[in-house]
């Protein structure tokens, strides 16, 4: 069998649903490529993709009204494997003949179906109870409408209490329909149903797998840049870190990355990035000693917006001044993943959920007259995060939190100086070392410290101490657009502050942020 990791694909057509990413995410887990697109996919986009089989998401539209979104017909006479998952089922029972209607009572959350033997899609899963001729399932639901006459062609597949048509099939066609989700984890076998459907059904095999896309990746970059040189702005975080040791696996001395230390970061994470990518990888790095020249320019400025321009624009001036000193720079590559490269085909459809416009320190200046290496833009982050391990990237650099572009210049509040960023940083690694020792660094999902520029009064034996308070903050989030704070146990609280006052003598006191996101920001400014 060819390697091809782009060979044997799923084409997913988005109605919308939350979940449509996740679909994706568990597809690829299977080892099979597969892309996104809006349910209105031409015609022509699809013969030149040559999926082996399609997948269509749920939606927040209601399939019984008239003028609701549909499956292209082509796609339903295409002779290839078709999978509804919710709404995805009940515009295919509505196209092909059977009916849908709408309820005012919805069903969130689990439920028991009840499958009967033979189906290949459903029966015989793991995690089911069998009794007698049929097997009982959990799995997670999540809707309102629902499937009450199946088209003709089309047997019951499952059935739960509230759903008595939970799943239906044209075995003849491969046509199958799901009204709940196997997508999300709480659907206990769903992976092996998504498995099921893209190996078994479609005829996919596994290629698409770390090692497979690291040879597939190299061998497009080669092609593409040729003896080029090329440039890539190095921030230490996930994407650019792997786009590093990616580009240096596939070009070796043809790629200069630049560190911009604009003294923003983090404690000694300046000289951690030398030491990875320079040190041990031989990855040719210009460290350029800019805290200067960033606080310079923000010296005098409390406005948090104001900053963050500042930043993003000083970067760029110094990235341009040292792309500039290298002269025949023709590529510039970035860390661009999936997720973007579907939020900004999402706005062009106007389907696109609302997104954060962040200044993004690495961002590119426009006037560089450079092509573009975007070796991440198939990728999710968990398959980003694969890879770097693969790699060879370190863990601690692979699974560390995110960091915001501005770094500490959006957690200084107000005026940012010198000596607020020592204090800060010094305060942040010790935090970030007692959730390590604590076991808590990975339960939550970003952890960091805030620098208040107020003084508070305090105590130390008999002296009396004048000095800063500091917040420390931790959240739980799965997609950072909303977060709960994290619940860090009260004497795990107690050591971080007690080490911080003591081991900082600008220090007075700490606070702990008990803000959720909405309607607080995770970040304070
Ligand atoms: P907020 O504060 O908007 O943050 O709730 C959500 C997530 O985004 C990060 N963040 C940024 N990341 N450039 C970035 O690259 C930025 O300007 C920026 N601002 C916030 C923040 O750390 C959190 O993970």
């Amino acid at each position: 069998m060819s390697q091809n990791i782009h060979d044997h694909k799923i084409l997913i057509l988005d109605f919308g649903s939350q979940y449509t990413q996740l679909i994706a995410r568990r597809v690829r887990e299977a080892g099979v490529y597969c892309e996104i697109h809006h349910y209105d996919f031409p015609e022509s986009a699809f013969q030149e993709f040559q999926p082996r089989g399609v997948i269509l998401s749920g939606s927040p539209e209601s399939a019984h009204l008239e003028d609701s979104p549909r499956v292209p017909d082509y796609i339903l006479s295409a002779d290839l494997p078709v999978l509804g998952i919710c709404y995805g089922m009940q515009t295919i029972a509505e196209q092909l003949g059977g009916k849908v209607e709408g309820s005012n009572k919805s069903e969130f959350g689990y439920a028991s179906i009840a499958i009967p033997t033979g189906s290949p899609l459903l029966s015989d899963l793991e995690d089911s109870v069998q009794e007698g001729n049929i097997f009982n399932h959990d799995v997670w639901m999540s809707h309102g409408d629902k499937v009450t006459a199946v088209p003709g062609g089309f047997d019951v597949i499952a059935s739960s209490d509230s759903a008595p048509i939970a799943a239906m099939a044209c075995e003849e066609k491969k046509i199958y329909g799901l009204q709940f989700h196997p997508e999300v984890t709480h659907t206990k076998s769903g992976q092996q149903i998504l498995n099921r459907f893209v190996h078994e059904l479609c005829g996919c095999g596994r290629l698409w797998t770390p090692a497979n896309i690291i040879d597939n990746a190299i061998s497009t970059i080669q092609e593409k840049v040729g003896s080029d040189q090329v440039l890539l702005g190095l921030s230490g975080g996930v994407d650019s870190s792997v786009v590093a040791a990616l580009l240096h696996r596939a070009i070796g001395d043809q790629l200069t990355c630049v560190f911009v230390d604009n003294g923003l970061l983090r404690l000694h994470e300046g000289d951690q990035v030398m030491e990875t990518f320079s040190r041990n990888m031989g990855v040719r790095v210009i460290r350029v000693d800019a805290e200067d020249v960033f606080l310079g320019k923000l010296a005098g400025v409390e406005d948090p917006e104001s900053k963050r321009k500042i930043i993003g624009n000083t970067f760029i001036e110094v990235f341009d001044e040292e792309a500039t000193k290298l002269g025949d720079v023709k590529w510039l590559a970035q860390g661009t993943i999936y997720p973007d490269v579907i939020e900004s085909a999402g706005s062009k459809h106007g389907t696109a959920h609302v997104i954060k416009s962040h200044h993004n320190v690495g961002g590119l200046p426009e006037d560089m007259n450079m092509g573009l290496v975007e070796p991440l833009r198939e990728l999710f982050k968990d398959e980003v995060r694969n890879i770097g391990i693969e790699l060879g990237l370190p863990h601690e650099m692979i699974y560390r939190h995110p960091f915001p572009g501005p770094g500490l210049g959006v957690r200084v509040l107000g005026e940012v100086k010198k000596e607020y960023c020592d204090i800060l940083r010094q305060a942040d690694a010790i935090f970030i070392d007692e959730l390590h020792n604590a076991d808590w660094y990975q339960k939550v999902s970003q952890a960091f410290v805030v620098f208040l520029p107020v003084k508070s009064v305090g105590v130390v034996g008999d002296a009396r101490r004048y000095s800063y308070v500091l917040a420390v903050r931790a959240v739980e989030t799965i997609d950072f657009m909303t977060a709960r704070w994290a619940h860090l146990p009260y004497e795990l609280l107690e050591v971080i502050s007690n080490r911080i006052i003591n081991e900082i003598r600008d220090v007075s006191r700490v606070t702990y942020d008990i803000s959720s996101k909405p309607p607080a920001t995770i970040e304070w400014e």
